[in-house]
C-alpha cells in the first residue's frame, strides 16, 4: 500500500527541466498551449475540448461546439476561443465573446481582453462592456504591447490599435499568423514563411526568414531572451533575441505542422503542439545534444571571421540542417560524413524521399555544385531539400573544398 503511494507520488511530481515530456489524452491535433505563471498546461484541440493539466492528468473542459483553435490563462481560469465563434471561461464555458466567424486568438491586459476572429473584428471584452474594433479582413493574431493593440490578418496587414486610431504598421502581403509584442520589438510569422522583426515604427530589425512555410506558431521567454517559431514543416527555430542569430534548430514532428508553442516558465521546456494527439514538452538544453555542431558547440554561432569563406557558407547555409560526423544526428538532413564518392540517399537510418532514391547520383564536386548552381529544385525536382542555389561560383568552389575535408576529418573533434 505505502508502495503504491509511494510510486503515485514519484509519478506525480513535477517533471524534472532536463526530461522529455508527453501530455497524452486528446482526440485530436493540438491548436494552442498556454501555460500559468505555475507553470500549469492548458491545451486547445481539434477534439473541441480544453484540456488543463496536473503534471501528466487531464482534466477536459468541454463545451465548445467545434475545434478550439486558441487558449490562455486569465485571472479566473483558462480562457479559450473555437470554431464554433465563442470566446468562453472555464471551468463554466460561459460565452466571454460571441464572434461570427471562427475565433483565432486572444490576448489580455490588464482587464481587457482582446480576441481575434475571421469574422474581421476584434473584441475588446471587459468589465464595462464590448468594444467592436474592425479589421476588415480576418484577424489571425492579436497582443498587446506600449499602449497599444495589435493584430495580424488574414490580408497581410500588420494593424496597431492606439487613441481610436487603426494604423496599419506594415503591409506584408501574405497572412500574418502570428505576432509577439515587446517594448523594443515587434516579431511575426507569415503565411509565406516571412519571419520578421520590426520595431514599433515598421521598420524592420532581422529578417529571419528559412524556406519553410508557414509560421504557424511563436512563443517568447522574456528571461532567458528565446524566442520559438513553429511552422508547417513541423520546425521548431529558437532565436536569440539580443542578436536575432538562430541558436537552436529541429524538428519537433514526424509528419505535419508545428501549430502551437509555450515556454515553461523558467524556458527550460518548450511544449509543442501540431498534427500529433499528443502534446510534446521538448527540453531546451537537450536539443543542443540532439543537434551536435561540428565542433560540439553552437559552431554556426562562431565569430565569422575566424573561419574560412568555405567554412562560412557552410555554417550558414547548410550547418543548420547537417551535421558532419558519422552515426545519426537529429537535423533535419542526414549527415555529409564521407559524403564524397557516396551514392545519393544512402546514409543508413536517414529517411529519404522518393525521389532522392530513385536519382541514380553519386555525389562529387561536380554533382554537389551542381546541385547549389541550379537548386535542388531544378537539380533533384520533388526532394525533400528546401530551394536555395549559391550564386557565386567562387562560393560554391570554396564551400566544396572546405566540405571535402571537412566530411572525412577524424571525429574525435566532433566526440568531444
Ligand atoms: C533546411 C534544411 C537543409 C539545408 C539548409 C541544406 N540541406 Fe542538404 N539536405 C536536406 C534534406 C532534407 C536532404 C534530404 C533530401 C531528400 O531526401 O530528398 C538533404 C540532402 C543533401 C545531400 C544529399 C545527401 C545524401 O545522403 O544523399 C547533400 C549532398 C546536401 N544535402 C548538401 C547540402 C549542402 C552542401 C547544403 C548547404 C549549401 C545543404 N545541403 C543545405 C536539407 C537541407
Amino acid at each position: 500500500m505505502m508502495r503504491w503511494l509511494a510510486l503515485v507520488l514519484a509519478l506525480a511530481s513535477p517533471v524534472s527541466a532536463q526530461e522529455f515530456t508527453t501530455l497524452k489524452g486528446h482526440g485530436g491535433p493540438i491548436m494552442g498551449i498556454a501555460v500559468s505563471p505555475e507553470g500549469r498546461v492548458a491545451t486547445a484541440s481539434f477534439d473541441n475540448s480544453v484540456g488543463l493539466w496536473d503534471s501528466s492528468e487531464p482534466q477536459w473542459l468541454e463545451g465548445h461546439e467545434a475545434a478550439v483553435n486558441t487558449v490562455i490563462f486569465g485571472p479566473a481560469g483558462v480562457i479559450s476561443g473555437a470554431d464554433d465563434f465563442t470566446v468562453r471561461g472555464w471551468p463554466e464555458g460561459q460565452i466571454i465573446a460571441q464572434h461570427r466567424g471562427k475565433v483565432t486568438s486572444l490576448a489580455l491586459q490588464g482587464g481587457a481582453l482582446a480576441s481575434g476572429s475571421w469574422d474581421g473584428t476584434i473584441h475588446l471584452t471587459s468589465k464595462t462592456g464590448v468594444q467592436v474594433l474592425n479589421a476588415r479582413d480576418g484577424v489571425n493574431a492579436v497582443a498587446f504591447g506600449e499602449g497599444a493593440l495589435f493584430a495580424g490578418t488574414s490580408a497581410g496587414a500588420l494593424m496597431r490599435y492606439a487613441d481610436g486610431a487603426a494604423l496599419p504598421l506594415v503591409q506584408h502581403g501574405f497572412g500574418i499568423n502570428e505576432l509577439i509584442v515587446t517594448s523594443e520589438w515587434i516579431a511575426y510569422g507569415a503565411v509565406d514563411g516571412g519571419t520578421r522583426i520590426i520595431d514599433h515604427d515598421g521598420a524592420e530589425i532581422a529578417d529571419v526568414t528559412l524556406d519553410r512555410r508557414p509560421i504557424l506558431a511563436m512563443a517568447y521567454h522574456a528571461a532567458t531572451h528565446q524566442l520559438a517559431v513553429g511552422d508547417g514543416q513541423g520546425y521548431i527555430m529558437m532565436l536569440d533575441t539580443r542578436d536575432w542569430q538562430i541558436s537552436r534548430d529541429f524538428r519537433a514532428t514526424r509528419q505535419g505542422p508545428v501549430w502551437a508553442l509555450a515556454f515553461s516558465p523558467d524556458g527550460q521546456t518548450i511544449w509543442a503542439g501540431g498534427l500529433d494527439d499528443v502534446v510534446y514538452g521538448w527540453p531546451v538544453e537537450a536539443l543542443d545534444a540532439f543537434t551536435p555542431g561540428i565542433s560540439g558547440d553552437r559552431s554556426f554561432l562562431r565569430d565569422a571571421d575566424t573561419m574560412s569563406n568555405g567554412e562560412r557558407q557552410f555554417m550558414r547555409k547548410c550547418s543548420i540542417c547537417h551535421a558532419l560526423t558519422p552515426g545519426p544526428s537529429r537535423k533535419a538532413g542526414p549527415t555529409l560524413h564521407g559524403v564524397f564518392g557516396r551514392a545519393a540517399a544512402t546514409v543508413p537510418g536517414y529517411i529519404y524521399s522518393d525521389t532522392l532514391k530513385g536519382a541514380g547520383i553519386v555525389w562529387t564536386e561536380a554533382t554537389i555544385n551542381a546541385l547549389f548552381d541550379q537548386g535542388p529544385d531544378h537539380y533533384i525536382p520533388g526532394s525533400k531539400m528546401p530551394m536555395q542555389v549559391i550564386t557565386g561560383a567562387q562560393d560554391r568552389a570554396d564551400l566544396l573544398s572546405w566540405l571535402k575535408s571537412a566530411t572525412s576529418a577524424h571525429t574525435e573533434e566532433g566526440d568531444k
